[in-house]
């Protein structure tokens, strides 16, 4: 199937983009719609064929079957035995959920009753400050939805500490009054060290001000017991199962500080948007499929054309958050070099995921995308309404840019176009010189997904999206989109490093630079 693929992009030749809007009904045949949501991939080269040949490699990978399957409950993260079941989550219907032949629905439905009950606790109380402590999966999504829901916050000031650098609950809990301040404790493990080194520094804070932390910590985790050898008791703290992977688990507990941010009614919105994207996903036909399609053009583009790298860029500035997100969403799930079975992956991985909110970005790096040698794909999103009334300009300025910036990725400028920009300015070698400086390439793919406006439900379909085409692309690639072995490492020799940083074991068994790195720290760190 990928020859088919390779076989078509090798015929591109010089087609340019633009030359396929010959065809009136391009946009239209090459957008789809979710509610109301449009997702518009007409500015790129999938033509008829290619979107055929692309649709065939979905089907003859298996991504429906595959796809029933992990509703169903079906263990289908083989690696470490689980099953993927972070739509039960958001499952609202309560129909059952089976794994291994028990509905799991019963119990996700009574903890979201808990953490709502006690949302509107704290919401009523006198707390001001609710610091989430969590890192990955557990601070990225609640981090990201929290900023990106931020017309919706009328609950406590939400804070989140993640980096074990002590700068983060430092700078945070200078912000907090320690007699109105909550700490979240967010970790699926509760044995993440820079989680539980964080957590145990909020601790000392209270005992240094004085202040009982009885009733200041909740613990959001899988691991109960490790929660009530921190101290804190099993009614504060909110489980989920092993079928909840770390960066899909904003939707449970992981999402109570988003929950105490925008409350439970909010809360409710943003898991229906979720739910409504999953029905989407099971009931589309795959040529209508927004997931699918979503993952196909990525694979398209990553590995049939070969750019490895992903820009998202939200015209939204609230989703500032949502690239570094989809880092680990893509990332952590699809940046493996093996497939199911262990054999070498015959093709890429899936790509470098990376993006800042326009407009901001086109002052920044938008050059290289737009006249560097590399082909960047861009991934537009945009807000046809702002939350903002009084300031309708500056939305449609926003809009205006978004819109340019993909006509001009794809439309590009020529040399004689350029020639003509510079003709009063310049003459003869010169002219020519300046005017080969101002030629825009073009033909540089982009989609675009536009919604009405990020309110919570929206942003529950915008990620249950992005979930399902990383689901896609996993499935295409083989690929078990589901573990993380490859954080391991790094984990493994930062623990074994830790005496020799504080000078309780000598620096023995490192290479040359590793020792002489640690013999720096040695001689400077004060
Ligand atoms: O190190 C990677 C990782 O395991 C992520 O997958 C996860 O989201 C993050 O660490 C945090 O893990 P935990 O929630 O167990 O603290």
């Amino acid at each position: 199937m990928w020859d088919k693929l390779t076989s078509l992009a090798g015929r591109l030749g010089d087609r340019r983009i633009e030359e396929l809007f010959a065809d009136e009904g391009r946009a239209a045949a090459f957008s789809l719609s979710a509610e109301d949501m449009l997702f518009d991939y007409s500015k790129t080269q999938i033509d008829d064929e290619i979107r055929a040949a692309l649709l065939e490699l979905a089907e003859t990978r298996g991504v429906a079957a595959r796809r029933d399957a992990m509703f169903a409950g079906q263990k289908i993260n083989e690696t470490e035995g689980r099953a993927v079941l972070h739509t039960a989550l958001r499952n609202l219907d309560a129909a059952p959920v089976l794994v291994d032949g028990r509905d799991v629905m019963p119990g996700v439905l009574e903890v979201l009753d808990r953490m709502e009950a006690l949302a509107r606790e704290i919401r009523d109380s006198d707390v001001t400050d609710v610091v989430n402590i969590g890192i990955g999966g557990s601070d990225l999504g609640p981090v990201m939805a929290t900023l990106a829901l931020a017309p919706y916050h009328d609950g406590p000031r939400a804070h989140f500490v993640s980096n074990v650098d002590g700068a983060d609950i430092a700078d945070t809990l200078k912000l907090c009054d320690p007699e109105r301040t909550v700490f979240i404790v967010a970790s699926k493990t509760f044995t993440t060290i820079e989680t539980m080194t964080n957590a145990r520094s909020a601790k000392a804070w209270l005992a240094e001000k004085g202040v009982s932390d009885a009733g200041r910590f909740i613990a959001l985790s899988s691991n109960v017991a490790k929660a009530g050898e921190f101290g804190i008791p099993a009614e504060r703290v909110f489980g989920f199962e092993d079928w909840v992977g770390g960066r899909y688990s904003v939707w449970g507990p992981i999402g109570l500080s988003l929950m105490l941010a925008i409350g439970p009614e909010n809360f409710r919105a943003f898991l229906r948007g979720g739910q409504s994207m999953d029905r989407h996903f099971r009931e589309a036909p795959p040529e209508a499929n927004m997931p699918v399609l979503l993952a196909l053009v990525g694979l398209w583009h990553n590995q049939v054309l070969g750019h490895a790298t992903r820009a998202v860029l939200p015209y939204d500035n609230r989703l500032m958050r949502l690239p570094a997100y989809l880092q680990q969403l893509e990332m952590e799930s699809n940046g493996k070099g093996v497939s199911m079975d262990g054999a070498d992956l015959t093709c890429h991985s899936g790509p470098v995921v990376w993006g800042e909110p326009g407009t901001n970005g086109q002052h920044a790096f938008y050059q290289l995308i737009h006249q560097g040698t590399r082909v960047v794909p861009c991934e537009f999103l945009l807000a046809a309404r702002g939350h903002e009334p009084d300031l309708r300009h500056h939305h449609e300025l926003l809009v205006a840019n978004c819109l340019a910036q993909s006509e001009a990725l794809m439309r590009g400028r020529s040399l004689d176009e350029a020639r003509a920009k510079v003709a009063g300015q310049f003459e003869g070698d010169e002219l020519e010189r300046q005017a080969r400086h101002r030629v825009f390439p073009g033909n540089r793919p982009s989609t675009t997904l536009i919604y009405e406006t990020l309110d919570p439900e929206t942003l529950g379909r915008i990620v249950a999206l992005y979930e399902h085409r990383v689901f896609v692309e996993g499935v295409i690639l083989d690929i078990n989109s589901y573990d993380q072995w490859g954080v391991e490492l790094g984990k493994e020799l930062a623990t074994a490093l830790g005496p020799m940083v504080s000078g309780e074991t000598p620096v023995t068994g490192k290479d040359g630079s590793t020792a002489q790195l640690l013999g720096y720290v040695h001689a400077h760190r004060g």
